[in-house]
């Protein structure tokens, strides 16, 4: 991303959601400050005429993605908290509201991003009136530059209590070894019941022919954001990449999962495209039966 300014993907991403607020039913995703985060102004003019969001396939299909992963997210932190899990650390929060609706009294939530997107996003929590947490630490950092255990530590975060990590939007604009790094990393302050959500991109040679067109689309839409995809994996490989970090229970939904997990008995059609796979890892195996949870 461009160092010097808030992360644009950030913003559209944050658009896509308080779209689905408004357009999809039943929605995937409830998020009440969806809307409000994006200030008054935007707010009321997406209430006024939600049309102009519904977009064509590509863009509804996006909406869908960005939807089902902040749903299995919150679901897969839901296990964790049962488990015991009081720390959840958001990387590259972005608009991400969770933090200021957080039903958790005892979970403690550190989002961490790059210090010009954090810094938006606290200019915007003020302007919407949104109350900040005290369970709440903002870390600001580059993650593809800094140790993140030791700033997290730095933080307050405790590295021998488990951590859940979520990682939503984030791996396809950095390298590949950058990622395994930083999963590496994060993978002993999972460790007794925490645990990482994160997307990714499989690579495109490995896509199908009309996949690769509207995935080329979507590349090229967010390289002329300055936000490069960079970052792909192959399933299998990445699934024993990551057993080898210590994560022992990998549940990794492919977009088929997906759509019949949480889009079927749809009748506005509402499901994701391919390409995109939304991995859980959770570093002890018993939740390997419990997760993803019944519809
Ligand atoms: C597409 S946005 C996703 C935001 C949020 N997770 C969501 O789902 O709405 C990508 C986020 O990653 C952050 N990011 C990208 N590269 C980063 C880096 N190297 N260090 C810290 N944050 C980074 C951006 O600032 C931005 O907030």
């Amino acid at each position: 991303m461009i160092q010097s300014r808030a992360s644009l993907t950030a913003e559209h991403t944050a658009i896509r959601r308080a779209a689905h607020q408004l357009l999809d039913v039943p929605r995937i995703f409830d998020d009440p400050l969806a809307l409000p985060i994006l200030g008054k102004a935007q707010a009321a003019g997406m209430r006024a005429d939600p049309g102009w969001l519904a977009g064509g396939r590509l863009a509804r299909r996006l909406r869908a993605f960005l939807a089902v992963r902040s749903r299995l997210a919150e679901d897969a932190l839901k296990r964790a908290v049962e488990a015991g899990v009081r720390q959840y650390v958001v990387l590259g929060a972005g608009l991400d509201t969770f933090a200021y609706r957080n039903p958790y009294p005892s979970l403690r939530v550190f989002e961490v991003d790059h210090p010009a997107t954090q810094g938006w996003k606290r200019e915007r929590l003020g302007q919407a009136q949104i109350a900040i947490p005290e369970a709440v630490t903002f870390v600001a950092t580059d993650f593809a530059l800094e140790r993140l255990p030791a700033v997290l530590q730095a933080a307050g975060l405790h590295p021998h209590e488990p951590s859940f990590f979520s990682w939503l939007g984030v791996t396809p604009y950095l390298d590949a070894p950058n990622v395994l790094s930083t999963l590496k990393a994060i993978a002993p302050l999972a460790a007794n019941g925490g645990g990482v959500v994160f997307d990714y991109v499989i690579p495109p040679e490995t896509m199908g022919m009309l996949q690769r067109v509207g995935f080329a689309l979507l590349a090229a839409r967010v390289a002329a954001a300055g936000e490069p995809f960079r970052g792909y994996f192959e399933p299998r490989a990445l699934a024993g990449a990551l057993h080898e970090m210590g994560y022992d229970s990998v549940c990794d939904m492919d977009p088929d999962e997906l759509n019949a997990h949480f889009f079927s008995n749809r009748t506005d059609g509402l499901r994701v495209g391919e390409g995109g796979h939304i991995l859980t890892a959770f570093r002890r195996a018993h939740y390997a039966m419990e997760f993803p949870p019944n519809k």
